[in-house]
């Protein structure tokens, strides 16, 4: 089973060992991480925005433009940040380190 690591804003580390097909929303709902995700993955609010490491952002499918545009809205975007409705979690994602912000904009 892959592991992913969220990282909340003041640097508090969780480890989960998931499984493979689930969105990383859904993984931390399942693990009480902190990710709002107020739209439940419907891309129409932006409040599952999560900072990927570098080396695991490389790994994943593109952005579609829906989800560009999203990322546009929310707060402190950087150039690995993602919606983690959208990413869904594969083997090649093991050791995945996923920073929450320290804010999300609810867009609905
Ligand atoms: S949960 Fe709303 S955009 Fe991802």
């Amino acid at each position: 089973m892959p592991r992913i690591v969220f990282i909340s804003a003041d640097g508090e580390r969780t480890e989960i060992d998931a499984a493979p097909g689930t969105t990383v929303l859904h993984l931390a709902w399942d693990s009480d991480v902190d990710i709002e995700g107020a739209c439940e993955g419907s891309m129409a609010c932006s409040t599952c925005h999560v900072i990927v490491d570098q080396a695991s952002f490389e790994r994943l499918p593109g952005l579609s433009e829906e989800e560009e545009y999203m990322l546009d809205l929310a707060w402190g975007v950087r150039p690995t940040s993602r919606l983690g409705c959208q990413i869904v979690v594969t083997d090649e994602l093991d050791g995945m380190e996923l920073t929450l912000p320290a804010e999300t904009n609810n867009q609905m």
